[in-house]
């Protein structure tokens, strides 16, 4: 089955096609077709994503993308009588943004309409978690129950997983997540957006001349009895060390120092939560997925802490932990097999979607 899946939940566009075959399980295999997506860069200067502009970004990316994928894939996606080769299109209809959330879907209609194929909402979450299940091409073999901890720029949620594909929540954060508080204290740094990245590069550095900051931050929630998350008192936190600086050029040492011990506090915090849950839920295994999950620190931390425990991390290349298309076709593959197709006129975006439970 070719599948088209398109993506448009926030600032990334991402169009990929792949070809995939088998049922969930040991069977499934996938091959990438093609897979582009365009980071959208007018938000840098911003510090944030404003919807209305990343809206317009995605409608005049799409085509471009489209066009990307037709020159890279030797699938036919236009035939002389208007058809085209794919069998459907996958498209994220939640969580994210709704204004962008609209314009992937529809563009979907559009391509449905024009192509006569059948169109299957995916939700962007799951698309997240797939892609980190996924080991060059086929599923980790691994036990259940699993957890994954999805942390990105709108999501920081600890989720457990008794079945394929049936969530449990058991937490989430009560205010910023966990990629916005990483956005957020690199604004204070005057660093661009998206500013995970940037500070992860920062106390990579830090790290690696073994900087000691001359200040600690708070691990909030760290020993609380529950599997919430709170990351705004972070930066807050952040913003009251930076008053020292006011009216100064705040030095790069200082920036350094800023940047690990913020890194350390947000990793600390989600490891020592998600070992706890992976403790006393038995999880044989942790899905680590989202954009921040990119970061080398938080995995390296929850990798080694993990194994400790005899539980195993899965986590996708981290060229695919931020938004991108090929997530929303995996996701929408399996969809498909169940034939959940959607009647295209009554496809909605729904921005705090959320992922299907027992
Ligand atoms: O999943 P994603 O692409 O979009 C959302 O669904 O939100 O996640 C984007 C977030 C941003 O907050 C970005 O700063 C963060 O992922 N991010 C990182 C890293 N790479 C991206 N955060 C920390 N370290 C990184 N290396
Ligand atoms: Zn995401």
């Amino acid at each position: 089955m070719k599948i088209l899946g398109i993506e448009t939940s926030a600032d990334d566009t991402g169009i990929a096609l792949i070809e995939a075959e088998g049922k969930f399980g040991p069977d499934f295999r996938f091959e990438i077709l093609a897979n582009e997506v365009c980071s959208q860069k007018i938000h840098a200067e911003y510090g944030g994503i404003y919807p209305n502009l990343a809206k317009r970004e995605h409608t005049q990316n799409l085509p471009l993308l489209l066009k990307k994928v037709r020159d890279v894939s030797s699938t036919v996606l236009d035939t002389a009588d208007g058809k085209s080769n794919v069998d459907v299109i996958a498209v994220t209809v939640g969580p994210g943004l709704e204004p962008c959330l609209w314009t992937g879907i529809i563009f979907a209609q559009e391509l449905s309409k024009k192509w006569h194929v059948p169109i299957v909402p995916v939700n962007h979450m799951e698309g997240h978690i797939l892609i980190s299940m996924m080991e060059e091409g086929e599923f980790a073999q691994f036990d259940l129950p699993a957890l994954a901890l999805l942390i990105s720029g709108g999501h920081t949620e600890l989720i457990l997983m008794k079945d394929f594909r049936r969530y449990e929540y058991l937490g989430r954060t009560r205010d910023d997540a966990v990629g916005e508080a990483f956005d957020k204290v690199a604004r204070l740094l005057g660093l661009p957006y998206p500013g995970g990245p940037h500070i992860s590069r920062l106390a990579e550095a830090a790290r690696n001349s073994n900087l000691e900051p001359d200040f600690k931050l708070p691990r909030p929630m760290i020993d609380s009895d529950n599997y919430d998350f709170s990351f705004s008192g972070l930066k807050t936190a952040v913003a009251r060390e930076l008053q020292k600086w006011q009216g100064k050029t705040l030095p790069l040492e200082v920036k350094k120092q800023i940047a690990l011990e913020f890194e350390d506090a947000a990793a600390e915090v989600l490891v020592a939560k998600t070992l706890r849950a992976a403790d006393e839920f038995g999880a044989h295994a942790v899905v680590l997925g989202g954009g921040v999950s990119a970061n080398k620190h938080i995995r390296s931390e929850l990798a080694s802490k993990l194994e400790t425990v005899g539980s195993k991390l899965l986590v996708c290349p981290s060229e695919y932990s931020t938004d991108n298309g090929l997530m929303i076709a995996l996701a929408g593959y399996f969809h498909a097999l169940k034939k959940e197709f959607a009647d295209p006129s009554t496809l909605k975006a729904n921005g705090t979607l959320k992922l299907p439970t027992a």
